[in-house]
């Protein structure tokens, strides 16, 4: 548990009219945990009484009446936790999260970076945030492209493309799908198995096992699962898959979603919402975090597997011929409800997705050589 102060200005025109500046600063103090899903206001004395509790041993309820009432909001708000079974789904939670080994700070920035509703398209279109040039209009220019050249740094040579190289630069990132096409059946299962799939294993221990993958991971661990929303694969029913990467295998889920879940589950991105196949890329935390436990690096090398896998996608995507995407910008909580994840043990990284590209430029894409769509002279 950890409690900030936090200050929210508000304009106030006797403020202006008495000779200030018309601005007002309340002060406030929350308190945020990683069991909770939001900012929980505490007043000063309630604060002073969270700073007294142990966190790690059960307390008796106080004797004072007025201590007493104040820790029962403290309990009914789920700051604290109580063995009443009142409050069992507080306790419970509670419980959930120290059992997983999550590092204190990385649980409080997993738990409360995650979106529910969050449509992110019509929060830039009203903040006017949408091009470039909003951007530098509200922020001013941004820190330089790179950093300064230094006298006397080793000039080196620039060879000819290699093959990978030309790969590499027909990546761009795709917000234009080619909805009147589907992808055959043989290249998801390919795109799936050069990513995501077990090329081998090792067993240091009976019962214990490492998966060899395409992608590194930190600690060989693998503890991200692949989700795939099937939106129009030739030969496989529309819906979401778990890919199990031992059996290469796409099992459809009990429960499917209502058509719009794509686009909100991208937070309104609708470039991206009709990617061929989306992959939503779900962190198992308890297998990383039996290694790295309660790590301070922990949180952060999980995110970097999400990457590498997404820089996979991305590669081998091109080298199929088609477009694919990354995006942070997701609704977590909507996968968590359809998917049935608990959010601090398994929880979505980001989105990933791929499809053939459209011949048509609807939405901006970043490639100003021209190496997908042609330079207009
Ligand atoms: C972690 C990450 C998150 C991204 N999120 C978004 C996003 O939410 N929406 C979007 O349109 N593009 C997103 N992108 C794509 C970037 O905008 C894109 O990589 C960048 O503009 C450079 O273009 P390029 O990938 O074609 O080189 C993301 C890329 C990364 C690596």
């Amino acid at each position: 548990m950890f409690l900030q102060p936090r200050e929210h200005a508000q304009f106030r025109l006797e403020d202006l009219l008495a000779g200030g500046n018309g601005l007002h600063y309340e002060h406030s103090v929350v308190a945020l945990a990683a069991h909770l899903d939001g900012p929980v206001p505490v007043s000063p004395d309630e604060a002073a009484t969270l700073l007294s509790c142990s966190a790690e041993s059960w307390q008796d309820l106080p004797a004072s009446p007025v201590h007493r009432d104040r820790v029962m909001r403290l309990i009914v708000e789920g700051v604290l936790v109580s063995d009443a079974t009142e409050h069992a789904s507080h306790a419970a939670a509670d419980a959930t999260l120290r059992a997983s080994h999550w590092w204190p700070l990385g649980a409080l920035f997993h738990r409360l970076s995650r979106w529910s509703g969050v449509d992110s398209v019509s929060e830039m279109e009203r903040n006017q945030m949408v091009t470039a040039q909003d951007l530098v209009r509200h922020l001013g220019a941004p820190p330089a492209e790179t950093l300064p050249r230094s006298p006397g740094a080793v000039a080196l040579p620039r060879t000819d493309s290699s093959r990978t190289g030309e790969l590499l630069m027909r990546r761009t990132t795709c917000r234009n799908f080619d909805t009147s096409r589907k992808v055959p059946l043989e290249v998801l299962a390919e795109m799936l198995g050069e990513v995501l799939a077990a090329t081998s294993h090792v067993d240091p221990e009976p019962g214990v096992r490492f998966l060899k993958k395409n992608v590194p991971s930190a600690g060989g661990l693998h503890p991200i699962e692949a989700y795939v929303v099937a939106q129009r694969i030739e030969g496989l029913e529309a819906g979401v898959y778990h890919y199990h990467p031992v059996a290469h295998e796409l099992a459809r889920l009990p429960s499917q979603p209502e058509s719009t879940f794509s686009r909100r589950l991208l937070s309104g991105q609708y470039w991206f919402a009709d990617a061929h196949a989306l992959v939503i890329l779900v962190c198992r935390f308890e297998r990383n975090f039996w290694k790295y436990r309660n790590h301070a690096k922990a949180y952060r090398a999980v995110v970097l597997d999400a990457g590498h896998i997404s820089q996979a996608i991305y590669t081998q995507a091109t080298a199929h011929g088609l477009g694919a995407f990354v995006t942070a910008a997701i609704n977590e909580e909507e996968a968590e409800r359809l998917l049935g994840l608990e959010p601090m043990r398994e929880g979505p990284l980001a989105v990933c997705g791929f499809g053939w590209r459209s011949p048509q430029m609807q939405t901006a894409e970043m490639d100003p050589a021209g190496h997908i769509w042609k330079v207009q002279s």
